[in-house]
């Protein structure tokens, strides 16, 4: 399948979806957004990937924020209908079935930064800088900023994001919780595909699940969540991974994982 906006590379069981449009900082247009839609469910549909890597193309940016040129005409009414839709393409990013690393690399503003929140975990180039600068354009952000910053970093951390509008820099985006490791720009990648191909090896179903149950019951109170892992970790205790892996400790031998 080819793509106008992004790169899709699939190697090792991992797929790398770099966002192309590195004239414009590769600001996040629709067209781009939907193509990233048809990537991740190409990358979740395909059994030989394990892992999903987003990341920018250039070395200055992971994505500088939607396309701005395309808020010039928009009124509230077609802004709500916009909104619905990028969001859509995040809600599906932070639920799909297999997990997704952000690699920043350079400027992760606006619906850069919030479509590196829904990723499941972000790793930076010691060069990636952060924020959600929409105030510095009247309005705030509406891609899940609001909502999936103050739930990694805390409120008050998140709401001095938003309410300065500044950038910050990869350490202080380390030291706030925001990423989850930092490495110097030339390493990023690699050091990304590492972890990426650590998570492969494990079992496929007990990725799938930890991911489905961290992600949903973080909308539930802890009394259903808890129900919800209960029930998820029961279940794979019916699968063969888990005959494998207990089989493969108590033998001291490595596992050999095929996620069923
Ligand atoms: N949407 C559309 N175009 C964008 C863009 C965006 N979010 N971010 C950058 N661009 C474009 C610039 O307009 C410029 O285009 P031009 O070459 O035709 O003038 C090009 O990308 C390069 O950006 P430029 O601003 O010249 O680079 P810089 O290195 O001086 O600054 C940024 C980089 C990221 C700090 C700056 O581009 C910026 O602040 N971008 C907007 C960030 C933002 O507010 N995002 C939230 C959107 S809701």
């Amino acid at each position: 399948m080819a793509y106008e906006y992004l790169i899709y590379e699939a190697a090792s069981g991992i797929a790398t979806i770099t966002l192309n449009r590195p004239k414009v900082m590769n600001a996040l247009s629709l067209a781009l957004l939907r193509e990233l839609l048809q990537a991740a469910t190409r990358a979740e549909d395909d059994p030989a990937i394990r892992a999903l890597i987003v990341t920018g193309a250039g070395e200055k940016a992971f994505a500088a924020g939607a396309d701005i040129a395309a808020f010039k005409e928009m009124g509230a009414a077609e802004a709500l209908g916009f909104l619905e839709e990028v969001q859509a393409v995040m809600n599906r990013i932070e639920r799909l079935k297999k997990p997704v690393l952000a690699a920043v690399n350079g400027y992760a503003l606006g619906a850069g930064c919030e479509l590196a929140l829904s990723c499941d975990m972000i790793y930076a180039a010691e060069t990636a800088k952060f924020g959600l600068p929409e105030v510095n354009l009247g309005i705030i952000p509406g891609a899940g900023g609001t909502q999936r910053l103050p739930r990694r970093v805390g409120g008050a951390r998140a709401k001095e994001l938003i309410y300065t509008g500044e950038m910050i820099d990869a350490q202080e985006a380390y030291r706030i919780g925001l990423v989850n490791r930092v490495f110097p720009a030339p390493e990023l990648m690699a050091g990304t595909r590492n972890l990426a191909e650590r998570i492969a090896r494990k079992g496929a179903v007990a990725i799938e699940s930890a991911k489905r149950v961290i992600t949903e019951g973080a909308d539930l109170d802890l009394k259903r969540a808890l129900a919800l892992e209960a029930k998820a970790c029961a279940l794979c205790f019916g699968t063969e991974d888990k005959t494998e892996g207990v089989s493969a400790f108590l033998e001291k031998r490595e596992p050999r994982f095929k996620g069923k």
